[in-house]
């Protein structure tokens, strides 16, 4: 179990630098199966870094939440198929037909080019944004029911699954079926701080109710023994996971 909880934790790569970023890599990649980089390193490293972190033993789930004109967010996707990703977003407000020809360019490409064809994730609403922020923009209903209705959006264009706040995993699940993915960020553990995370879950919560994959930067970048604390987090994620296929 304890390989199965590896492949289902990713560490956010919160760091400006490409060295730091490796560095993580290399001293985590036993615990961590997967690597997020995001808009900052990947604007600052450019796509070299993707092959940095395989190079060192992680896989990558590239965090650039795509959002623009259908054949645009279907080109760079496919080019991040190309990097060799295993997971990687487009924002849902894009609309449908955004997420389907990203759906059918990433298939071809991988299908002819003989790719490894990575998780095609899409973002529904951000966890920034509150009734308030959808207001400002127009939209009148209520957020849950937007993250529903654009999970489900994502799942009928062919996306492979969403990210989502631990408060939404159920809602999602019941609403998306059990072959969807989650990617779950705001994950805390008990020893950890809660940062500025508000709706966060322990790993444990977070997968009991349904989350396949758990985001989790801060807790292990900041704590005195990074290593120490990837462990503990996934002994917690591999009892879970037991305790999941019993039920
Ligand atoms: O340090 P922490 O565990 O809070 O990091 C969580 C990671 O997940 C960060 O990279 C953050 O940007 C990202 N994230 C999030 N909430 C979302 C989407 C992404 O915390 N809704």
């Amino acid at each position: 179990m304890i390989e199965a909880a590896r492949q289902r934790l990713i560490f956010a790569l919160d760091v400006d630098c490409p060295h730091a970023a490796e560095r993580w890599v290399e001293q985590l990649h036993d615990k961590v199966g997967l690597f997020k980089i995001g808009k900052q390193l990947f604007t600052r490293s450019g796509p070299d870094i993707v092959q940095g972190v395989r190079e060192r033993g992680g896989e990558v789930f590239l965090d650039l939440k795509f959002h623009d004109i259908p054949n645009t967010v279907a080109r760079a996707t496919v080019e991040a198929c190309r990097l060799g990703v295993r997971m990687v977003n487009v924002h849902a407000l894009g609309g449908a037909a955004m997420m389907r020809e990203t759906v059918a360019a990433v298939s071809e490409c991988c299908r002819s080019e003989k790719l490894f064809r990575p998780l095609l994730l899409a973002v529904t609403i951000l966890t920034s944004s509150d009734q308030q922020t959808l207001l400002e923009i127009g939209l009148q209903r209520p957020v849950d029911e937007m993250v529903v209705r654009l999970a489900r959006l994502a799942r009928e264009a062919g996306m492979d699954g969403v990210v989502a706040s631990p408060r939404e995993v159920p809602l999602i699940r019941q609403a998306c079926g059990r072959e969807f993915a989650i990617v779950t960020p705001g994950v805390r553990p008990a020893f950890a701080a809660q940062d500025d995370q508000k709706r966060i879950a322990t790993p444990a919560a977070a997968l009991a109710a349904g989350a396949d994959y758990l985001v989790v930067g801060r807790p292990i970048a900041r704590a005195a023994d990074p290593q120490r604390a990837a462990a503990a987090i996934l002994e917690e994620m591999a009892a879970a996971l037991a305790e999941n296929n019993r039920g």
